[in-house]
């Protein structure tokens, strides 16, 4: 049996307890079959950790995070706490993770599995077989550049504003994770920016073609302005196997490529710092959907992101990736079945909730290891 490995598990607001629970029983599952048996520990963040600590997030949770092997992050946020200005968001507590642990490869895999090509909103041919790689820069550009600001101007009116910045060690380090996931993947990158317009995307461009000539010229490179890779996502997603790209259009360009999958629900997602001497390093593991205020406490949930968000933390953060095929296939199966939780279903389906749903990976997985 493996050795014990400390795991920090991070509920958060709204659906993020809910489905969360669906993965604390996969974790017992594994326990109990004794694959492996994780030291853990739990904390709050966002708004939970405001109505209970009156911040985000504490220095006490960011050193636990510290402490960890791996983090696992639910959702944070919702209606209750949007009164409280900026400075008490509960986004602040992701925000905060990634910057205090140096995480700056946030990794979005758009993935179609094949028992849900149907609940696409694009034609079933257009993304049948999609897997997709978006690698955004997490800890820099315009989400933490200084100077940022509101301003009054001599004239009265006032000015808002903030600053797009990437260093050359920024970009470098963030594109090596990309060509090196596609060394593994088709060996395709794509590096997303806006070099016809702003002087940083020129930068990012000429800095990644650079890196590419001297350590990575047996990969493909190509690079798109980030519009026309917005709209090449719709025509014909298949063209892409790693895309790389800075922390704002990532974030946008990862909501599109999500719902190319038919439901938000269904995607993980890894935010991984630099690895050390010993090759350990921080990561993060979260789905992509957030708290989801509407549904939450609803028991509709659909579970299946954050149960894949815990494979990617297997396979990731401690190499077991068997455990991790494991877990991917029972979903897969459980899909094929046909259970869907409510944003996912199709004709002839049937509906499940948050818990028959966990329930129901947990049965595969018996199976799958009998
Ligand atoms: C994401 C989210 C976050 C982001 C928010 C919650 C701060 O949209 O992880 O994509 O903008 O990075
Ligand atoms: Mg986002």
């Amino acid at each position: 049996m493996a050795a014990n490995k400390k795991l920090l598990i991070l509920p958060g607001d709204g659906i993020g307890p809910e489905v969360m629970r669906e993965v604390r029983r996969v974790i017992d599952w594994m326990d109990r079959r004794r694959i492996v048996t994780f030291d853990l520990s739990d904390d709050l963040v966002g708004g939970a950790a405001i109505d209970a600590r009156g911040t985000p997030i504490t220095s006490e949770t960011v050193e636990k995070a510290k402490d960890a092997d791996a983090v696992l992050f639910g959702s944070v946020g919702g209606p209750k706490w949007d009164h409280l200005g900026f400075q008490m968001r509960p986004e602040l507590a992701i925000l905060t993770l990634r910057k205090e642990l140096d995480l700056f490869a946030n990794l979005r895999p758009a993935i179609v599995l094949d028992p849900l090509v149907e609940a696409s909103t694009l034609k079933p041919d257009v993304v049948r077989g999609l897997d997709l790689m978006i690698v955004r820069e997490s800890t820099g550009g315009i989400y933490f550049g200084e100077p940022r600001g509101v301003e009054t101007l001599p004239d009265g009116q006032q000015r808002g504003f903030d600053t797009e910045s990437y260093t050359t060690s920024e970009i470098e380090r963030v594109a090596r994770v990309a060509f090196e996931l596609a060394r593994k993947r088709a060996a395709r990158v794509c590096s997303v920016e806006k070099a016809n317009v702003m002087m940083s995307g020129l930068f990012w461009r000429q800095t990644v073609t650079a890196l590419h000539q001297r350590e990575f010229a047996d990969l493909e490179l190509t690079h798109m302005y980030a519009d026309n890779c917005a709209m090449q996502l719709v025509r014909n997603p298949k063209q892409f196997d790693v895309i790389v790209t800075s922390n704002i259009f990532g974030d946008l360009l990862s909501d599109l490529a999500s719902m190319l999958t038919g439901s938000l629900g269904m995607l993980p997602s890894a935010t991984l710092g630099a690895p050390d001497a010993s090759g350990r390093r921080h990561a993060l593991y979260e789905p992509i959907h957030g708290s989801a205020p509407d549904i939450a406490g609803k028991g509709v949930a659909n579970p299946l992101a954050q149960i894949l968000s815990f494979a990617m933390l297997l396979r990731y953060s401690f190499d077991m990736n068997d455990e991790a095929a494991l877990i991917e296939r029972a979903c897969t199966n459980v899909l094929a079945s046909g259970l869907r939780t409510a944003d996912i279903m199709g004709p002839g389906t049937a509906r499940v909730g948050t818990t028959v749903m966990g329930e129901s990976i947990l049965r595969e997985l018996d199976k799958l290891a009998a």
